[in-house]
Order: C-alpha cells, then structure tokens, then sequence
C-alpha cells in the first residue's frame, strides 16, 4: 500500500497520522456502500440488518485486538468510552483516581469533572524522567496507589510523549489490590501489538480512525466481563435490540438514537487493507521512518525523543523535543508558531505543542509517507531554524 491508496490531497505533506489517519480509498468505498444501504430502504437496514452487521464488523477487529466480540461494543471514538467508564465507576467523596502526568488532555478534564461531581480526587502522579526502564515505571507510578484508589487510568501509547507504557504489568499488579483499570488505547490499536486477554484489563478504550486507518468517527469500547452488567451509558435511548436479538450490555450502545453507523461497517475492511500489506511490515516500515526523522531532527538540534532508541518504546509516531518558546493555550486554538509555518510555508501538517514547558514536535508516519516527506520536513526545519528569530517574534 502507498499514497495512491489514499485521497489525501496531492499538495499536502501528511505527518499527523497520529491525531487524524485518513482511510483508503478501499474503506472510504466500502463505508459508502453501507450509507447506500441504509438510504435504499432505511426500515430494513436500521430494524434488521443493523445489529446483525455491526455484530459481524465486530469479529474482525475483536481477533484483531485479542477478545471475544462480547466483551466490545462500537463507540464514536475513545473520548466518548471514556467517558463510559469515567460514569461506570462508583466515585464518592474522598475516593481517588489514579492517573499518570502523561495522560490525554481531554482525559484529564473528564476524570476532573467527574471527581469534582462526585468529591473524589484525581492523583497524578509523575512518571520517572527520563522514561528508561519499565520496572521503574511500574514502581512509581504505583505508589501512588492508597486505601482510596477506585480506578487507575493510563494510556497505553501516550499523545504527548509518543510512548509505549507497560500496561500489562500495571493491570496485573492491580488486580492484585482489586482495584479496576482503564486504558486509553486509541494510539495502539494497529501501531502495536494489542491483546487484550492478556493485559488483563477492565476497560480499554480506543480510536479505530488513528493507526487502523478505519472511517472517522469509529472506536470500541471493552469492558471486561465483571463490569459488562454495571455499564452505564452515555447516552440514553430504548435500551433493548432493535431487531429483537436477545437483550445485551451492547443493547445501550448499538442504538443511541438513529445514527449513521456505516463507518464502523467499514472496519473490516480498513483491518483487510492492513492484513494484505502485512501489519509487521506496516509497523516496521513506519517505525523505521519516524525513527530516521527523528535521528535527523536530532542532528539538527541536539535533542533526542524523551524514550529509548527501541520500538518496545515507541512505535510509528516519535516526540522529539525541540528547542525554542513555548506556546500555552494550545487547547483553545492557539498554535505553535512552528507549526504554522510549517503548514503555511511549506504544506507540512505536523503537531509542534508544548508539554510541561517543553516544547515538542511529533511525527507520525503511515503508508502513504515516503522518505522524501522526511526530507522536506528536514528542510523546512533547516529553514525556519535559520531565520528561528523570525519564527520567535511571531
Ligand atoms: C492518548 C489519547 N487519548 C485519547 C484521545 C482522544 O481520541 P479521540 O479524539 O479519537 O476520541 C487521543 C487523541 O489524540 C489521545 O492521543
């Protein structure tokens, strides 16, 4: 697979597959089939195919992630399973949650509003710096657990700092202690390995639309059998199959209301397209690309990623920090100087945030990048540093 199996558009220099992954033209074609689908006779496909077709899209991608299609149920995207499971657990006053510094913005601000609801209280705790040894951040990262611990949340691959986290060894060290843990998975699912039986985890929450390359607006949500019949919705709607199957824990999720649900018809087909090219091919190759981008970005400034030189660390997205101001107010709309240039002077669309006051860029790469992307990012780099001033003013 290669560029022309996508519709991106032919000017643009696409290294921001880790926010949004564009799908084939394979998958884009098999989505529309199932809009036609429902446009043909809307009664027939929302009362009585919808269910048993989502139930069959759900086969593929459950064996793809290492579960029984039971324990899953399709979501919009991980925001909106987390914010499934951040209802799920009981919370009440003095009770904790347990987080790493390195989780998602908009996973913090869900667990802080719903600890502000219930009188719970987040705990951050800061992972080792510099990320070296797992062990290590097992150790510390699970000292922050007390009496009050009612759920642990961490990422499995982290936005920030692109790193691969040792989720595993924290669900196993948790259930131990019977306390639940959540990942928020939407970088892993396709860029690295998953299985889900054996990290052992209560929930896991992902986006299909990053590394998998599936429609917009898809994810899944597991939920571990001890928790399936304590789920509560995010949305309130009939509650029961609409097509008369036997009731189910999915039965919430599958209609919230009528819906658009052809995107996650179209996942098996985003899983074929990476089947056929081979997903240890895919992962080497992206990870051999972000891992040369992010030697030659060091040459140029100095500055390494903040994870070892290995792809148990990182897989095919690297955050490689970078020297220059730093720039708050990146959630409100305000970007980074860097980034803008580089968009508006060069047509390269890569994330440059800052993160406890360092700031980073991070580069993604998926089929449709070649080794000339890197070069003109390099480039681009070699020019804006050389009028840097400039840059800094802005
Ligand atoms: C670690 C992490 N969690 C959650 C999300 C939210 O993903 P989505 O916008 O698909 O819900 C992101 C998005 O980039 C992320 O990086």
């Amino acid at each position: 697979m290669d560029r022309a199996d996508f519709t991106l558009d032919k000017d643009v220099i696409y290294l921001n597959h880790g926010s949004f992954g564009p799908s084939t033209r394979r998958t884009q074609e098999a989505r529309r089939y199932w809009i036609d689908r429902l446009e043909q006779q809307p009664m027939r496909f929302l009362t009585r195919e919808m269910e048993p077709a989502l139930q069959n899209a759900m086969e593929p991608l459950a064996a793809l992630v290492g579960t029984d299609p039971k324990n899953m149920t399709f979501v919009d995207n991980a925001t909106f399973g987390m914010n499934v499971v951040a209802r799920t657990i009981p919370l009440s006053r003095g009770d904790e949650v347990l987080l790493t510094d390195h989780e998602y913005g908009a996973v913090m601000r869900t667990w802080r509003q719903r600890c502000r609801e219930t009188g719970a209280e987040m705990v951050v705790k800061k992972l080792p710096d510099p990320i070296e040894d797992r062990q290590e951040i097992v150790d510390e990262f699970l000292s922050g657990i007390t009496e009050q611990t009612k759920v642990i949340v961490i990422s499995h691959v982290t936005s920030a700092t692109a790193a691969i986290l040792p989720v595993q060894e924290i669900c196993q060290a948790a259930r131990q202690l019977k306390i639940p843990v959540c990942i928020d998975g939407p970088h892993a699912v396709g860029m690295i390995p998953v299985n889900l039986e054996q990290i052992g985890c209560d929930f896991y929450c992902a986006s299909c639309h990053k590394w998998m390359s599936a429609p917009f607006g898809t994810g899944f949500l597991y939920v571990s059998p001890r928790w399936q019949h304590r789920v509560k919705p995010a949305v309130i709607s009939w509650g029961g199959s609409v097509s008369g199957q036997p009731a189910s824990w999915q039965d919430e999720f599958n209609w919230i209301g009528t819906r658009d649900v052809s995107g996650f018809l179209a996942i098996p087909e985003a899983i074929r397209c990476l089947e056929e090219h081979g997903w240890e091919r895919f992962r080497e190759q992206t990870h051999d690309m972000v891992r040369n981008a992010a030697q030659r970005i060091e040459t140029l400034t100095g500055q390494g990623p903040v994870v070892p030189d290995d792809r148990s660390w990182y897989g095919s997205m690297v955050a490689i920090p970078i020297p220059g101001p730093i720039t708050e107010g990146e959630q409100h709309g305000r970007r980074d100087p860097l980034q803008v240039a580089l968009r508006d002077d060069y047509r390269i669309e890569i994330p440059v945030y800052t993160w406890k006051q360092t700031r980073f860029i991070r580069v993604s790469s998926h089929l449709y990048n070649t080794e000339d992307d890197i070069n003109q990012l390099l480039q681009a780099l070699e020019r804006v540093k050389d009028k840097s001033s400039a840059i800094q003013e802005e």
